[in-house]
């Protein structure tokens, strides 16, 4: 098992290069099954979901060429052979490893009017259900059992109507999990509350550059007029929204008064005017500026101060979830007390507690955290990750807290997070990547 040592209190200094999106990449990975042919996809993160997923696709059938280098920041890119699919099923074992697999009952349904797909597990903080995607599916025609931990999909006579479904809370991903499935039905679909995330954005995107019929994406209400195939395309995935996030909270936490610190490679509107009116109250100066290429730089200033400011979670334009635990983190920086509210996930805390033993003053009420701020003491302590958002906030607060502070179980943040130690190494923060002992580590409760 691997853990990070960080030894805190150093600067950030120079820069940081943001991955392609996770969240967005899964999905496109999936819209290639859709495509009798070879889709190509560029600017994929090197991250274990991708390799996962990949694996997920192989057993349909679909070959999948995906051969990183081992430079981090050198966008990748990802090939799908869709034409020989013959096999329409995910199983529980790799599904068990993502929930994201669980794009693939949309996708089979899509491609070939049938799926059997493992019900996705919970995760570390909560029971995360999916019958939004079940009605989904139900809504667009199909009939849909569950037997053995899996869900049986099919579509009446191997192509599925269309039809009408509300989602009701906005859901991102059975946003995309039903558009898999309805841009090849044989009529109309409206899909009501839907999802406006910057991944749902792109995925729609591509489906359109595969010959999609879709009106609305970005908006609360999608129309799809299906058809009868799609073509494979080469598509660009766009830079990860929340890795940006988290290294803008990292500038903000320890750039060096006056010093500026830059973030590449970025799509700053995929933020949200939530986060950045936020990170603007917080009085750390940033600005974004041409970048290489397609993307933009992100400047940050390092302030002496930075001020309380109270956030609460909601889907995109809102305050992204996240990013909550990240900003829990610079909040206890902050010079006054402040509140974080996840309105999407309520219970999504299991990082206070290991907070708390780096010294920070938190009290979950709620959906709330209560944060003391001017917590300038955090002191380094072990402490172990519980999922990857939860894992990268512990990384931050490793950063400012005085002595050494071990994470562990960082296969949690492996997931989301490019070859983290590496980057943050490049970019002044004292971090290494060492094995323990999961058995003799000290602060793992048995
Ligand atoms: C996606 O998860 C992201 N994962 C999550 O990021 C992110 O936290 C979440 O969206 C919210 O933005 C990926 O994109 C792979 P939801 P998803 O369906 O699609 C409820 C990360 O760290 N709901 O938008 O699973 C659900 O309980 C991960 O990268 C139902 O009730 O989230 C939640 O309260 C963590 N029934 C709300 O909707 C359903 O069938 C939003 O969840 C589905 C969801």
């Amino acid at each position: 098992m691997d853990k990070l040592v960080i030894t805190g209190g150093g600067a950030l200094r120079g820069s940081l290069h943001v991955g392609g999106s996770k969240n967005t990449a899964l999905p496109l990975m999936a819209a290639a099954v859709l495509a009798d042919g070879t889709t190509k996809i560029h600017n994929i993160p090197v991250l274990k979901d991708v390799a996962t997923f990949s694996n997920v696709i192989r057993v349909t059938g679909c070959k999948v060429t995906w051969e990183p280098d081992d430079d981090p920041d050198t966008p990748e890119t990802i090939t799908i052979d869709a034409s020989g699919i013959h096999h329409f099923e995910a199983p529980y074992d790799l599904v068990k490893q993502m929930r994201a697999s669980f794009y693939m009952l949309g996708a089979l349904l899509g491609r070939g009017g049938k799926a059997k797909v493992s019900l996705p597990g919970g995760c570390a903080w909560g029971p995360r259900p999916v019958d939004l995607h079940i009605k989904g599916m139900e809504a667009l025609g199909a009939t849909v059992t569950e037997e053995g931990g899996y869900v049986i999909a099919e579509a009446p006579d191997g192509r599925l109507p269309g039809g009408r479904m509300r989602f009701e809370p906005v859901s991102v991903g059975a946003t995309i999990n039903v558009l898999l499935a309805a841009v090849t039905a044989s009529g109309e679909s409206v899909l009501e509350n839907c999802a406006a995330e910057p991944d749902v954005v792109v995925f729609g995107q591509m489906l359109q550059a595969m010959g999609a019929q879709i009106d609305g994406l970005g908006t609360d209400t999608i129309t799809v007029q299906g058809v009868d195939k799609l073509n494979p395309v080469e598509f660009t995935n766009c830079p990860d929204r929340i890795e940006l996030g988290t290294y803008m909270i990292a500038a903000a936490l320890a750039t060096p008064p006056g010093a500026t610190f830059r973030i590449t490679g970025a799509e700053p509107e995929h933020l949200g005017p939530a986060f950045t009116d936020a990170f603007r109250q917080t009085g750390a100066p940033f600005r974004f500026v041409d970048g290489d290429g397609d993307w933009s730089t992100v400047e940050v200033e390092g302030v002496e101060t930075i001020q309380p400011v109270s956030i609460e979670t909601a889907p995109f334009p809102g305050f992204a979830t996240d990013l909550q635990a990240q900003w829990t983190v610079l909040m206890t920086q902050a010079d006054g007390p402040s509140t974080v509210r996840d309105t999407i996930y309520t219970d999504r805390f299991k990082h206070i507690p290991e907070l708390r033993r780096l010294g920070a003053d938190l009290k979950v009420e709620g959906d709330t955290v209560h944060v003391a701020g001017n917590t300038r003491t955090l002191s380094g302590a072990v402490v172990m990750s519980t999922d990857l958002r939860a894992s990268v906030s512990l990384v931050l607060a490793g950063m400012m807290a005085s002595g050494e502070t071990d994470v562990l179980r960082i296969y949690h943040l492996d997931r989301g997070y490019e070859r983290l130690e590496g980057k943050l190494q490049r970019a002044g923060i004292d971090v290494v990547r060492k094995e323990y002992d999961e058995a003799h580590a000290e602060g793992v409760a048995a």
